[in-house]
């Protein structure tokens, strides 16, 4: 799918505008894909409605809906690779497609491994830009970067934040990406060296020293989750902790 960006508002698109209304009509879902009729797919994120319970479970969705679009906007003003905004109203955001997600592109059979190393290199490399630029991603999980054929880029910014370079937040973001990693690929790390390999040459010096900083504070976390483990030895969440703490350890 071509990565088509937001044409000029000033620019009619009545294909987009008819997909928009008839999506913005219906029944509101988070996330939607909108397929047009050219070939051109968006995606359309609105705030979620969540009862008085899921609230308190799941935060503030308009706080998180806002905390994404200033993510979008910010990343994209500082030239890093982000899915942008192509259209916004007060309660929705359209976003161009970014790409496949890093777990589909690895999925993909039609694709070969040194694409495959290309898009986790990209991912990194993207992480410690964005790292430089002084934010933090929030939590950027493996299926929360795409990759287009040629760059990385992230969407699900709901827990974006301005963030000291080498600080604790983007040391966080590090441990979120490695945790998910080993969540799905718990046997074979190739992908994420790629990954921490490309960040640890981009990102703010210190950074990497922040993370081991980070991943001693957490052993705790690490007994926690290896004690969890022998009772649930089903989770591969709590397995992939062992494996992200005493990899990052070492980054
Ligand atoms: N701009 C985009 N380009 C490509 N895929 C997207 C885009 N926005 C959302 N998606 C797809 O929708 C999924 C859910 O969107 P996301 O913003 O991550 O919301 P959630 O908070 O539900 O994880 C993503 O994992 C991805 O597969
Ligand atoms: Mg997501």
């Amino acid at each position: 799918m071509g990565c088509v960006h937001s044409r000029s508002a000033l620019v009619p698109d009545p294909d987009l505008d008819a997909a928009l209304s008839k999506a913005l009509t219906d029944p509101p879902r988070r996330v939607r894909r909108l397929d047009l009729p050219d070939g051109r797919r968006f995606w359309l994120k609105r705030v979620e409605r969540l009862s008085g319970r899921l609230r308190l479970q799941k935060g503030d969705p308009a706080k998180a809906f806002a905390a994404e679009r200033e993510g979008l906007r910010a990343l994209a003003a500082a030239g890093l690779p982000v899915a942008g905004v192509a259209q916004e109203g007060l309660d929705w955001l359209l976003m161009p497609d970014a790409g496949p997600t890093l777990p589909d592109v690895a999925a993909d059979p039609g694709r070969d491994e040194a694409e495959k190393l290309r898009a986790f290199t990209e991912a990194g490399r993207s992480l410690g830009r964005l790292h430089w630029a002084g934010m933090a991603h929030g939590r950027p999980a493996v299926r929360d970067v795409c990759w287009d054929g040629s760059a990385a880029r992230f969407i699900d910014l709901e827990r974006f934040r301005r963030a000291q370079r080498a600080g604790v937040w983007q040391a966080a973001d590090v441990v979120m990406f490695a945790q998910t990693a080993f969540t799905q690929w718990p046997e074979d790390g190739r992908w994420l060296e790629a990954a921490l390999g490309a960040y640890a040459i981009s990102a703010p010096e210190g950074a990497t020293a922040a993370v081991r900083r980070l991943v001693r504070w957490l052993t705790p976390v690490r007994w926690l989750a290896a004690g969890l483990s022998r009772i649930r030895p089903g989770s591969r969440e709590l397995r992939a902790v062992g494996l992200t703490l005493g990899r990052l350890r070492r980054l």
